[in-house]
């Protein structure tokens, strides 16, 4: 599927597969109905019936605690009916092809569709068979993207930053495995940045033909130094088969950590990021991810309010099978 049919011939938003191919007016539409989720407090979101009659179907064949909880609480608030498919219980591990599971819950009258999976191409293949009213939203797919994730991270730098165009944003880890990091370029050259900086341990850097625009930086004081934005990334280690190359923790932090030492070298207003799940003193320290410029908790409240406005978005104006 090209990057145009994840809309309706009327431009609104029938699929969320890839943040690549939106246009500017589109994301600020999601951030900014993101936005009306967080107010007036920045407490929980009010209740919002706009998915009431509308079945939610959270399909995720990889682990996940915040993406999994915040689409499923972003449902309930909004009213949907949700089915949480128990993926070690469900008949894939028998066989099943994912297509027949899918039809089995379309059978059932589910209307969206939330898919993690560690295959590439499975929320494209699904949002080709399904039926027209119904929906497909990426919750992460492969190393490739996982754009809801890339909206969270747009919205939490736009709340602390402003405007995107004169900001330093820099990504440190395991960037090679990252969904996270391609989502986020994938936005961030949508809505324009400053400069986006990469910086990787040997063996996790990045294709540099994925993130067309941003620069690949060695030396990780160097991608620091001036930030405004930091984002930590975890090492996937479901994703790297040779895991002895694999370093101690202690190692990692001294060489490749986010520490207090090298956030010094960032801007004085930093922000510190990281999507979860944090492998404390690894890939941050526990100091810094429990510091004062930490939005890490910012981002997960975020998240849920980014899920409800894509939600509201794809029923926006269409009617109920
Ligand atoms: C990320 C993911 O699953 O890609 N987590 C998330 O969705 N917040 C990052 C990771 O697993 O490290």
């Amino acid at each position: 599927m090209n990057d145009l049919q994840q809309l309706d011939a009327d431009g609104t938003l029938r699929h969320l597969l890839t943040l690549r191919g939106l246009d500017r007016s589109m994301i600020d539409a999601l951030l900014d109905k993101a936005e009306t989720y967080l107010r007036p407090t920045d407490a929980l979101p009010a209740r919002d019936g706009i998915l009431n009659g509308r079945t939610v179907a959270n399909l995720f064949f990889e682990p996940s605690t915040r993406t999994r909880a915040s689409f499923e609480l972003a449902a309930k608030r909004m009213s949907a009916d949700v089915l949480n498919l128990d993926v070690n219980m469900s008949s894939r591990i028998k066989g099943e092809s994912v297509l027949d599971t899918i039809y089995t819950l379309q059978a059932m009258r589910s209307d969206i569709f939330v898919v993690r999976d560690a295959s590439e191409g499975i929320p494209d293949l699904i949002a080709r068979h399904v039926e027209p009213h119904v929906s497909v939203l990426n919750a992460g797919e492969a190393a490739i993207s996982h754009p809801t994730q890339g909206l969270l991270d747009l919205l939490t730098i736009r709340r602390h930053k402003g405007a995107f165009d004169d900001l330093v944003i820099t990504v440190v880890g395991d960037i090679g495995h990252s969904r996270v990091a391609r989502s986020l370029a994938d936005g961030l050259a949508i809505t324009g940045v400053g400069e986006l900086r990469l910086t990787a341990p040997p063996g996790l850097t990045p294709d540099e033909a994925d993130y067309p625009g941003a620069v690949i930086v060695d030396d990780i004081d160097d991608a620091i130094r001036g930030a405004d934005v930091v984002m930590a990334l975890r090492i996937q280690r479901e994703r790297i088969r040779e895991k002895s190359s694999l370093m101690t923790s202690h190692e990692y932090l001294n060489r490749y950590g986010l520490t207090d030492e090298r956030l010094e070298l960032a801007d004085p207003d930093a922000i510190v990021m990281h999507p979860g799940p944090m492998n404390r003193d690894v890939e941050i320290a526990s100091s810094v991810a429990d510091g004062p410029r930490s939005v890490i908790e910012e981002q997960v409240a975020n998240g849920l309010a980014v899920r409800m406005a894509v939600l509201a978005a794809v029923v926006d104006g269409k009617v109920a099978s």
